[in-house]
């Protein structure tokens, strides 16, 4: 959580930041208006902005708006000046917080901004079961495994566990497992000392340090080399790490998530997975169900995307016909949510009117659904790189082969996977998702087209391979 303080807040912004800071925000502050604007545009960031209630709010949002930076809006004053308070709830504050800071009620402001960005919408009773039973097993400190095909929704079910843990308060920490490369991986999580290797100019503390006190999410964990399993066996069993190149080990408290998309049963039984570290990390199971299992999903995630986006886009919101309803009730969604939130967003940018038509609607590979809508049935590589990589573009599904004879197969391929990870906005794991290879294939042929000149799109701001490009 990113908070940005805008103004004096007559004198206590260091209480109200200090405030912040325990409860795991990461606090920015400028004098006015005008830095504010700077500091969101510049792509610093913020999930939240408290803004003092003696600056010109109305400006602010109005800003905001007319620049298309969707940030929700607090409000700060003394708790005697009730008209401030007023005026800025109808300028379009979401908020007003009283000072003095009152430390429960900045915790509840940072508990709703957060919910509302990570919320898991649902309606269909499959997922309804499993998120029972994550409201069973999230106030305990047991390990879970969070299994199901890619873009179920692995990640978000974790930040939920998280923050209905008694950990709410504390940090939660996300490593990619398969977004790092292997040698740099234990450094990532266990940190090292000073002089461990060479470039070790200082010492650095890991992702199982940073995450004490919290809850510690090991993403796709079935990418992890079996070395280094053994390593994190210790680190989750002792509840101690060592850092490389240390001497003494480190005490650490915290709760450790684990998420896949492969069985990880069949990992164990092919020997590449340690069977005593699935065992301990495997306590909880929590099974995404994939969406084309979840038709009631389907719907209300359709228009829950129509609406984000629409709002994300400055656009006035769209509403998805019923015949465009049962274009997306009848796909088989591979890319499960993800597949759905791209379609929806795709379809809220193509469509003309409030309603998102069937023509608004481009789904990926040759589903009977799509072709009887008039999608030509191309290839399904073909198909998917047209749908990932050209989105708002004209004809829909004008494509098939033809348009590539004369190329080479490395050619093309260079293209696609250019063309994917810009889409994906340099994010290497869903790039990786969406062509069906592995994130370490991918990183092999980033760094070959690199080495040839070819531009390629920086990895993704949350994405920790940066030292691999
Ligand atoms: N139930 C849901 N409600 C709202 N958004 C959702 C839901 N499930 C998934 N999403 C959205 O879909 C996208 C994919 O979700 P997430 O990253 O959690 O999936 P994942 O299973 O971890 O995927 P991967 O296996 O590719 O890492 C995210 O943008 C997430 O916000
Ligand atoms: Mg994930």
């Amino acid at each position: 959580m990113r908070l940005l303080i805008v103004g004096t807040l007559e004198g206590y912004i260091t209480a109200a930041g200090k405030i912040a800071l325990q409860k795991g925000a990461k606090v920015a502050h400028t004098d006015s208006i005008g830095g504010a604007l700077n500091a969101l545009r510049g792509g610093q960031g913020a999930d939240l902005v408290m803004i003092d209630v003696k600056l010109d709010v109305g400006m602010l949002i109005e800003a905001l708006k007319t620049e298309r930076i969707t940030v929700p809006v607090v409000a700060c004053g003394v708790a005697t000046d009730a008209q401030a308070a007023v005026k800025a709830i109808r300028a379009g504050a979401k908020e007003y917080i009283p000072l003095p800071p009152d430390a429960q009620l900045i915790a509840a402001v940072l508990e709703a901004v957060a919910e509302e960005s990570h919320a898991i919408v649902s309606r269909d009773p499959s997922m309804g079961s499993v998120l029972r039973l994550a409201d069973q097993i999230a106030p305990s400190d047991a390990s879970v495994l969070i299994t199901g095909e890619s873009g179920t929704g692995k990640e978000l079910m974790a930040r939920y566990i998280h923050r209905k843990s008694r950990r709410a308060n504390a940090v939660f920490v996300s490593v990619n497992c398969a977004a790092i490369p292997e040698n740099l991986l234990e450094s990532e999580l266990f940190g090292h000392e000073k002089g461990a290797f060479t470039g070790a100019v200082a010492r650095r503390v890991g992702k199982f340090e940073e995450a004490n006190g919290g809850t510690l999410l090991l993403d796709e964990i079935s990418e992890m080399d079996i070395r280094l399993q053994a390593k994190l066996l210790r680190a989750i069993q002792e509840r101690e790490i060592d850092r490389v190149g240390g001497t003494q080990p480190v005490k650490v408290d915290i709760r450790v998530l684990a998420t896949s998309n492969r069985l990880l049963e069949e990992e164990v039984r092919a020997g590449r997975f340690r069977e005593d570290l699935f065992f301990r990390l495997n306590v909880v199971n929590l099974v995404l169900p994939p969406l084309r299992e979840r038709p009631a999903d389907i719907a209300i995630l359709s228009q829950h995307f129509a609406t984000k986006y629409s709002e994300a886009n400055g656009l006035p919101e769209r509403k998805v016909s019923p015949e465009a309803m049962a274009m997306l009730q009848a796909h088989r969604f591979r890319g499960n949510v993800r597949e759905l939130e791209n379609t929806m967003h795709r379809a809220v940018l193509l469509s003309r009117g409030t309603e998102i038509g069937t023509d608004a609607i481009l789904l990926t590979g040759a589903e009977p659904a799509a072709a009887a809508q008039g999608y030509s049935a191309v290839a399904p590589v073909a198909a998917r790189a047209t749908a990932a990589a050209q989105p708002p573009a004209g004809e829909p599904g004008a494509s098939g082969t033809a348009g590539l004879v004369g190329r080479s197969v490395a050619d093309v391929e260079r293209d696609l996977i250019i063309d994917t990870l810009s889409h994906c906005l340099g994010n290497r794991t869903h790039a990786a998702n969406i062509l069906g290879i592995s994130i370490r294939t991918l990183r092999n042929k980033l760094k070959q087209y690199s080495d040839e000149g070819v531009a390629v799109p920086p990895p993704a701001g949350g994405e920790l391979d940066r030292a691999a490009m």
